[in-house]
């Protein structure tokens, strides 16, 4: 059964964000599909070093929670990254952490599903989905959508219990994203996938 891995990047374990990805776990599991959450948020995650090393290493020096990750973002068909929003952009532990996976990983990312999630009490929820997408669509990763940018507005839970659109919008997306999944599964099978092409790194356009 193919698996969606879903991340919190709340240090709030049953907060907005919470609220928001239980919507979806709710949602896969009626379309068929595995979930696992992991809370990132209360750990302590530090930033990327850029030492290098995981060119070597095929991981990251550190070895925390990032490390645990990696192996289960390889098996994953999807990957939902949750994050509150924090002076107008996505909370810092969940940026540490997202920068030290996609840079540190060697496993290939491409038609792995992303979507991104952000909860919000007032504003500065679209530049922080922004940014989290970012992370996929530089990973050759399709990125999901729904029938609003993916946003739940509250402080607490229960405000977001309230939230109706944001809650339609999380199931709408938690579907779009399985049917995505199970596309692209089709298509793999069929060998209709193409791999990257890859080699060309350079800083300035006449590779000077
Ligand atoms: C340090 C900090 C900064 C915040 N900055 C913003 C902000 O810029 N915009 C906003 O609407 N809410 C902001 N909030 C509120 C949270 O984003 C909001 O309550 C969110 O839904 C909490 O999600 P959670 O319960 O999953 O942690 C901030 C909260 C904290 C703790």
């Amino acid at each position: 059964m193919a698996k969606v891995l879903l991340l919190n990047g709340s240090p709030r374990p049953h907060g907005c964000t919470a609220e928001a990805l239980g919507e979806m776990i709710r949602t896969f599991e009626a379309e068929g599909l595995e979930t696992e959450l992991i809370q990132v948020g209360a750990k302590s995650v530090r930033g990327c070093l850029a030492c290098g090393k995981c060119d070597a290493l095929g991981r990251c020096v550190f070895d925390d929670l990032v490390n645990e990750t990696a192996p289960k973002l390889e098996a994953a068909a999807g990957l939902v990254v949750g994050s509150p929003v924090y002076y107008g952009s996505p909370n810092g532990t969940i940026l540490s952490f997202l920068d030290r996976l996609f840079y540190s990983t060697r496993f290939s990312k491409h038609m792995k599903v992303g979507a991104a999630v952000v909860s919000c009490r007032r504003g500065g929820n679209t530049a922080s989905f922004d940014v989290l997408n970012k992370y996929f669509t530089i990973s050759g990763m399709p990125v999901a959508s729904s029938s609003y940018w993916n946003q739940v507005h509250g402080f607490t839970a229960e405000d977001v219990k309230k939230d109706a659109e944001g809650l339609q919008t999380m199931r709408n997306l938690a579907r779009n994203m399985a049917f995505l999944i199970r596309a692209i599964e089709a298509e793999r099978e069929r060998g209709g996938l193409k791999p990257m092409e890859r080699g060309a790194f350079t800083s300035f356009p006449d590779g000077k």
